[in-house]
């Protein structure tokens, strides 16, 4: 658990309360990766992707020469003909390794289960010897016959994340298995064992210290640590070997259901704009460097969802893939990573919060040089979990759909033609010439590849607020661009002509924003309900509004309060706000 799961607590349960997302299908139990966000959520969502439409695609920022960038959008089916899968690799690669729990069915992810094994000294340290052959030699079968005194495994997404739930794992352990020694055990002392994938642990049981080393079990391929039980339920030796798992949701279409009907809800949205990139190139005028964005749905069955909406099994991504010439690729990738990093500091994650990271040689596809992943520091786990990756993906896709579909995906670049073409002045030669590179080639790709989901999340936790001296201390501080309601409007009392004042200006906020007309509870308690749903501004009719016309305007994050004409809200508004209309 992160120092931070009593917040994140807080967060889901005001998520739930005031109807910003709530479990799919709860009066059925639920269904496991699956949310739906309430009326405050989807106001809140559509703002999140309408900022990037309007950010990246309507009005994106000047190219590093100055000049207008080319962007447009598409909106792609979401079941796609399955060969494009089998071209994108997806059909064949786009797996997690899995194992299954015989005893409680629970399933999880290989390569986040670890092995928590407690020996003594000098196991420990042959251990660790061979905790670091593990990973120079990966998947190499390694020595056996260690005998370690227990046994346990934990599910994290990082050994420090498993390190922190080692103790409860041993005495889950030793309560299912009976072992007295280890049933309260505690900590000692914990040690990064500098390897990165190992972590050793002193912990004391009832008749002195002991160790512990945590190995993740996709490593450890030789089993030399010995099956782990289970994470969930700790039966021993219940774990399957692990298993290839494709992530992709599988459908039929037609009445037949045949392996030949087999399609598939698509895993990202970016193939969609590859295999469309030559009917947007044929039916624009538009000239490389270019993008091409899409909002949409996405579909992973992913082994283990959690994290709230952060790994859910459907979500939605905000992708482009911007295509340009190889020679000026790096400065195209500078170029969108630092767009895309201002984005989010320019609505309101801008502290600490957001560490943008450049992948490590390991972790990079294999056809990608350069990727940023965008991270942010949820509260639900120790270390930043990635918003958006910002990667290089060189000619990988078109490479692939040209050879999978035969058909010419080739750009044409007209414009360094007819520069060059009187050089040439064999017309064989000029005619051979034109269809190869410098003029004809398949354009590199950099993708910008957001979370929807997952910015809803960074932005909902970010603007998540504590202020003990309110009499309610919960207060969503949105960016107003953001903010699902942008103003309220209350007459202090539901009497004495006051609604008859304020439901003109109510009518004349909502012809431009989402706003809210309140007349019940006390003033305070309105606010309150207001700071909760993040509205920036409340308007208050009151008895002085009668005597000069003027109101009250309350600002949500310092509660401060002013009084202007009531003619003014809307230009009031216009003005703070700054989102135009
Ligand atoms: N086209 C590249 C691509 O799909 P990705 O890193 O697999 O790359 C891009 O996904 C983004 O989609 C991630 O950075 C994340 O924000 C979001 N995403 C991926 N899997 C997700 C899941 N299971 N639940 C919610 N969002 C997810």
């Amino acid at each position: 658990m992160s120092k931070d799961a009593a917040t994140m607590e807080k967060i889901v349960s005001l998520c739930k309360r005031r109807g910003f997302i709530f479990q799919s299908s709860e009066i059925y139990g639920g269904i496991n990766g699956f949310w739906d966000y309430g009326p405050l959520g989807v106001e809140l969502k559509r703002n999140v992707k309408d900022a990037w439409w309007h950010d990246m695609v309507t009005n994106p920022p000047t190219g590093p020469d100055g000049k207008e960038l080319q962007m447009v959008g598409l909106d792609a089916a979401i079941i796609m003909n399955p060969k494009v899968w089998e071209a994108s690799g997806h059909v064949g690669g786009f797996s997690d390794p899995m194992v299954d729990c015989m005893e409680c069915k629970a399933r999880f992810r290989a390569d986040k289960v670890y092995t928590v094994t407690v020996a003594d000294g000098q196991t420990l340290e042959m251990m660790g010897d061979i905790a670091r052959f593990l990973v120079k030699y990966k998947g190499q079968p390694t020595p056996s016959g260690l005998q370690p005194e227990l046994q346990a495994s934990v599910e994290a997404d990082s050994t420090e994340e498993a390190a922190a739930m080692t103790i409860e794992a041993i005495r889950g352990v030793a309560r299912t298995q009976n072992l007295e020694e280890w049933k309260k055990c505690e900590l000692a002392e914990e040690r990064d064992s500098g390897d990165h994938i190992s972590n050793i642990q002193f912990v004391v049981g009832k008749s002195g210290q002991k160790y512990t080393v945590l190995v993740p079990i996709a490593l450890d391929t030789g089993r030399l640590f010995g099956p782990p039980p289970c994470p969930r339920c700790h039966a021993s030796d219940s774990l399957t070997e692990p298993r290839s798992f494709n992530l992709m949701f599988q459908t039929y279409i037609g009445a037949t259901a045949t392996d030949d009907d087999v399609a598939y809800l698509r895993p990202e949205t970016a193939q969609g704009i590859f295999a469309d990139y030559k009917n947007v190139m044929d039916s624009t005028r538009i000239k490389l460097p270019f993008g091409i964005a899409q909002i949409g749905k996405a579909f992973r069955n992913e082994i283990n969802p959690r994290n709230y909406t952060f790994r859910s099994r459907e979500f939605e991504q905000m992708e482009i893939e911007f295509f340009c010439k190889e020679d000026n690729v790096m400065k195209w990738w500078e170029y969108w990573r630092d767009v895309r990093i201002k984005w989010y500091t320019d609505l309101g994650l801008a502290g600490d919060n957001l560490r943008p990271r450049e992948q490590t040689k390991d972790e990079l596809a294999h056809y990608s040089k350069v990727c940023t992943d965008i991270e942010y520091c949820f509260p639900f786990a120790d270390e930043p979990q990635e918003l958006e990756g910002v990667a290089h993906r060189g000619t990988y896709d078109l490479t692939k759909h040209q050879e999978h579909s035969g058909k010419d995906l080739t750009y044409f670049d007209d414009d360094a033609w007819q520069l060059d073409k009187d050089k040439y002045a064999d017309k064989a030669e000029a005619k051979k010439a034109k269809q190869a590179p410098p003029y004809r080639f398949l354009p590199t790709v950099i993708e910008p590849s957001a979370g929807a989901d997952r910015s809803t999340l960074a932005f909902i936790c970010e603007a998540y607020t504590v202020d003990e001296s309110r009499p309610s201390p919960e207060l969503l501080k949105f960016h107003p661009r953001l903010a699902p309601i942008k103003a309220a409007i209350f007459p202090l009392v539901n009497k004495d002509g006051l609604p008859e004042i304020a439901e003109p200006i109510y009518r004349d906020v909502k012809k431009r924003w989402p706003a809210a007309f309140d007349v019940k509870a006390s003033i305070g308690k309105r606010y309150a309900r207001m700071d909760e749903a993040g509205t920036p501004y409340c308007f208050t009719v009151d008895g002085e509004t009668k005597e000069n016309g003027t109101v009250t305007v309350r600002d949500r994050d310092t509660g401060h309060q002013e009084r202007i004409d009531k003619s003014r809200v809307v230009e009031y508004l216009l003005d703070k706000l700054n989102i135009g209309i």
